[in-house]
């Protein structure tokens, strides 16, 4: 499906965005795991979360939907069944890449995961290799890639380096080490944390530790079960992101965005925005914080002239998904802004490094890609054209977006991507211009 995105007006008004899509992959699997049912409040109705609650079901969870509501009635850490087929988690890298944690202990039950043709290009050897050395065995299509088998097993405990800063894979041998006597997963640098908390509030052992020179311990032992009643999801930062990167660019706006999930790990986004000359007021969560909930936040967004900034290879876990958007933002700044260190956007849903230059490019963007990123060259201003999505929802709502605050306007092509993480984007746009 082809859209057109005109130069739009001011944005105004206020607006309450959907679930965080990480908090409900998450909800709805600790509540699989959990022996009593879960009530989880504010659950995003997108396509990749439905992924999620279809895969559950195979698995023999009992999932009732009613509105933003979703009632799990799970399974317990040991018991979940084993389905007819294989299990689609269609375009969800989060699912297929933490199912295969609490998978990965039910014993001899084997599990095939397979998902679109994205999916198909996204390597799971990352967290097959921690699983294989706590014990579970995994074949994977050329060694790397979905479809992949997974033969449940006994686990034991592992400390575990990541050798790349990702919060599913730090995720993934978290749910595992729930049967194990100690596992500790070691990041370079801090990712979002969504799993830790959840965990902790379910009653899991989990410790934290550590800083920049020793690295980020969280280590979890044996859980009798999770209990978890009610789980409050708070509003999804990564889809607010594109209403505040209208607001910014489009001169004379002024929203507010209320209950924004603010957890520091994720709201990296906000702090280069700042830097960059923007208005977004708020009070988000203090950085460094090992806080247990999900804080929330009513966030008040101006439009504002921006400067070039760099985002350096520290900043780029808790910013990963909104990297797109700081290229965006600096095509319109004034100096050059850069991003290093992100080799991970190149296996995302699109290889984010190539379809973000390349889409910005078609429409006069100023902007070149590097290995790990890519570096622009603000001129303004962008004049407008056509971007095609690759099949990327953070792509659509880029080209969305660039099409508001542009000059000639802009065609996303294959703007239905977006219903994977934000069905509800035009709708918003439509009630913040109005
Ligand atoms: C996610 C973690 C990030 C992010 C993805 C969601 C999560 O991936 O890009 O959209 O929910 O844990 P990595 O952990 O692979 O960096």
């Amino acid at each position: 499906m082809n859209v057109r995105f005109e130069p739009s007006g001011p944005l105004r008004g206020q607006l309450r965005v959907a679930g965080d899509k990480s908090v409900s992959h998450r909800a709805a699997i600790l509540g699989a795991m959990a022996s009593e049912p879960v009530l989880i409040r504010n659950y995003l109705g997108a396509a990749d979360t439905g992924s999620t609650l279809s895969a559950l079901r195979e698995l023999g969870v009992i999932v009732q939907e009613q509105g933003d509501e979703v009632l799990i009635r799970g399974c317990g850490l040991r018991n979940a069944q084993v389905p007819s087929g294989p299990i689609d988690v269609g375009n969800a890298g989060t699912l297929m890449r933490l199912l295969p944690g609490w998978l990965a202990f039910q014993l001899d039950a084997t599990f095939i995961l397979d998902g679109d043709s994205s999916i198909r290009r996204r390597p799971i050897d990352r967290v097959a290799e921690p699983l294989r050395l706590m014990g579970a065995q995994i074949e994977a299509t050329d060694g790397r890639y979905p479809p992949f088998t997974l033969h449940g097993t006994a686990l034991q405990g592992i400390e575990y380096e990541l050798p790349i800063a990702s919060a599913q894979v730090k995720s993934c041998v978290l749910l595992a080490g729930l049967v194990t006597e100690d596992t500790t997963v070691i990041e370079p640098v801090p990712t979002r944390d969504h799993t830790e908390r959840m965990l902790l509030a379910a009653g899991a052992p989990v410790q934290r530790s550590g800083d920049a020179v020793a690295g980020y311990r969280t280590s979890v032992g044996n859980a009798d079960e999770l209990e978890l009643e009610t789980i409050d999801v708070p509003g999804d930062l990564s889809s607010a992101a594109f209403l505040i990167t209208a607001g910014v660019l489009v001169s004379g706006s002024r929203l507010v965005l209320e209950g924004v999930g603010v957890n520091w790990t994720r709201a990296g986004f906000l702090r280069i925005l700042e830097r960059m000359g923007a208005i977004v007021l708020g009070e988000l969560e203090p950085v460094g914080e090992f806080g247990t909930g999900e804080p929330v936040a009513d966030l008040d967004v101006r439009s504002a002239p921006i400067e070039g900034t760099t985002v350096e290879p520290h900043e780029v876990p808790l910013a990963i998904d909104e990297l797109p958007l700081v290229a965006l933002v600096g095509c319109f700044a004034e100096g050059e802004t850069a991003v290093r260190g992100a080799a991970e956007l190149r296996v995302k849903e699109s290889d984010r490094i190539a379809t973000v230059v390349e889409g910005l490019r078609g429409l006069g963007g100023d902007i070149e890609a590097t290995e790990d990123g890519f570096v622009v060259r603000g001129t303004g201003g962008l004049r407008g054209g056509q971007i095609d999505a690759h099949g990327d929802h953070r792509l659509a709502l880029l080209g969305a977006v660039a099409g508001l605050a542009s000059q000639e306007g802009v065609e996303v092509v294959g703007m239905d991507a977006a219903a994977v993480s934000y069905p509800g984007f035009t709708d918003d746009i439509k009630q913040l211009v109005a």
